[in-house]
């Protein structure tokens, strides 16, 4: 056993995921719904990263292929193809853990608010106990069609059993099966292996495992949560959108706590992987998802979309969206501002509105302050893009490079036709049409003359002058 009751290196995580989903009434797996941006597995995942586990096997089933797509490569995923309940589908995952003889923890993939420090706690319990599985259970206000929690005359978990097959008496108690579970790979195997499927829904219980094991004459235990929001289930959309704002309440909780202003609550959703720094405000109808990461002093304002985004600290977002791109510190963005596509902009630069950057490096202090496209660029220190400036970086077939030298001034209303170089320190006309390279601290013009013609309106006009 390890020596701390905590510690996870051997501890692999499993999660069931091949369940249908019927009531969800959707062509889109139910693990694959999604709340604050991540997938409910996503949330189950996240979880098991924030806790250290390095080892996870999904179990997949209705609609294998887009959830193995969803899931990062660290996730090994075994295919359940007929879903004869869930100690076969526990079993599914024998050869992908052949040789394993560590703790396995069982988790739901439709569960997403199950927190860490509740699964430490049953580990707690587990491991003191010495027990070889672990039932999380709870006291819901409504019990409906949980499992129910036998417990004999000293209080132990002598079995589960299945609201479909419990007798009038057993459906009166009031504590029932999470369906989360701790236990030893051995043990729990080869108690799986002799668990029949004669029960009112003809398949094979999961529970039913407490009830082999105790006839073994080994440790069964059960951890009681008082928090029913942490163990519920996602069955219908209401429950989606329910567990929704929960998730979101406690999400602003936490990082209110951790010295994060979070102006409205109720309209700012903070996805599970993302992480904000102090003092960062972060103004009503924000959406922060995936793996964005916000330094501190910050302020997102209202409306901004990030995805998988990294600011720096103090850094402003103003009403944009940003996926896929880093901002450096004291960077100014917005307001309407698209970053895209791995956007990397330097420290106090200034992105302005409607300017779209995608696939571009933005060098320390560079500016492109009003209208522009800048796609696939490298832009240096310090250089300053005129309103209205585009990056032709598309010649129908394949995307070229454009180079803008450091501290360079491109003038108003240019089209930058990739690839081309613009110099250090060189300028070019407002208006321009650049297809030649400009070498550094030349000054380029690339648009017709301007003609004059005096007194013409008049003569069109036939008055004389
Ligand atoms: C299960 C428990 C019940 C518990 C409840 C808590 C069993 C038999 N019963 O019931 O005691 O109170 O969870 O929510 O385990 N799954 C598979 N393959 C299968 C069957 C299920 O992957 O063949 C997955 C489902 O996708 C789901 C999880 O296992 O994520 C639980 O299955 P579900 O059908 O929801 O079990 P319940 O009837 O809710
Ligand atoms: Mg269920």
């Amino acid at each position: 056993m390890p020596e701390s009751t905590h510690d996870v290196s051997q501890l692999t995580a499993l999660i069931l995921a091949a369940g249908k989903g019927t009531r969800m009434k959707s062509a889109l797996p139910k693990v694959l719904h999604r709340i604050a941006g991540e997938p409910l597995i996503g949330h189950v995942l996240a979880t098991v990263e924030r806790l250290g586990i390095s080892r996870t096997v999904a179990i997949v089933g209705h609609g294998a292929e887009q959830v193995r797509a969803a899931l990062s490569e660290a996730v090994q995923t075994v295919e359940q193809r007929e879903q004869l309940g869930t100690a076969h589908a526990v079993l599914q995952a024998e050869s992908a853990l052949a040789g394993f003889t560590g703790e396995v923890v069982i988790l739901s993939g439709d569960v997403p608010l199950l927190s860490p420090e509740t699964l430490l706690a049953m580990l707690d319990t587990h491991r003191k106990a010495g027990a070889a599985l672990t039932a999380l259970t709870f006291k819901p206000q409504d019990p409906s069609r949980y499992g129910r929690i036998v417990r004999d005359a000293a209080g132990h978990l002598s079995r589960i059993v299945e609201y479909k097959d419990a007798t009038e008496a057993e459906r009166e108690i009031g504590e029932v099966n999470a369906g989360v579970y701790l236990a030893d790979w051995p043990q729990l195997l080869a108690a799986l292996k002799g668990i029949g499927n004669d029960n009112a829904q003809g398949e094979y219980y999961l529970p039913d495992a407490v009830t082999a094991l105790n006839a073994k004459g080994l440790v069964v235990a059960a951890y009681a949560t008082d928090d029913e929001i942490e163990v519920a289930g996602v069955n219908t959309r209401l429950e989606l959108v329910a567990l929704g704002e929960a998730y979101q309440e406690r999400a602003a909780r936490q990082w209110l706590e951790a010295g994060v202003t979070i102006e409205s609550p109720r309209t700012t959703w903070i996805g599970p992987r993302v992480s904000l720094g102090e003092d960062t405000v972060v103004e009503s109808g924000v959406q922060l998802y995936g793996r964005t990461r916000v330094g501190s002093g910050c302020r997102i304002g209202a409306h901004s979309q990030l995805i998988d985004a990294v600011l720096g600290d103090d850094v402003t977002i103003l009403q944009s969206y940003l996926s896929e791109s880093a901002v450096g510190d004291g960077t100014i963005v917005g307001p309407f501002a698209h970053l895209r596509n791995g956007a990397e902009i330097g420290t106090n630069c200034r992105i302005g509105n409607f300017v779209e950057v995608k696939g571009s490096v933005f060098g320390d202090g560079a500016k492109a302050s009003h209208l522009a496209y800048i796609g696939d660029a490298s832009v240096g220190a310090k250089a300053n893009i005129g309103a209205g400036t585009i990056t032709c970086n598309y010649d129908g077939e394949r995307k070229h490079r454009t180079t803008i030298g450091e501290g360079s001034f491109v003038g108003s209303n240019n089209t930058l036709v990739a690839p081309v170089t613009i110099g250090a320190g060189a300028y070019t006309a407002a208006g321009s049409t650049i297809t030649q390279d400009v070498p550094d601290g030349a000054l380029a013009f690339g648009r017709a003359r301007q003609a004059v013609k005096l007194g013409w309106a008049m003569q069109r006009k036939g008055i004389k002058q």
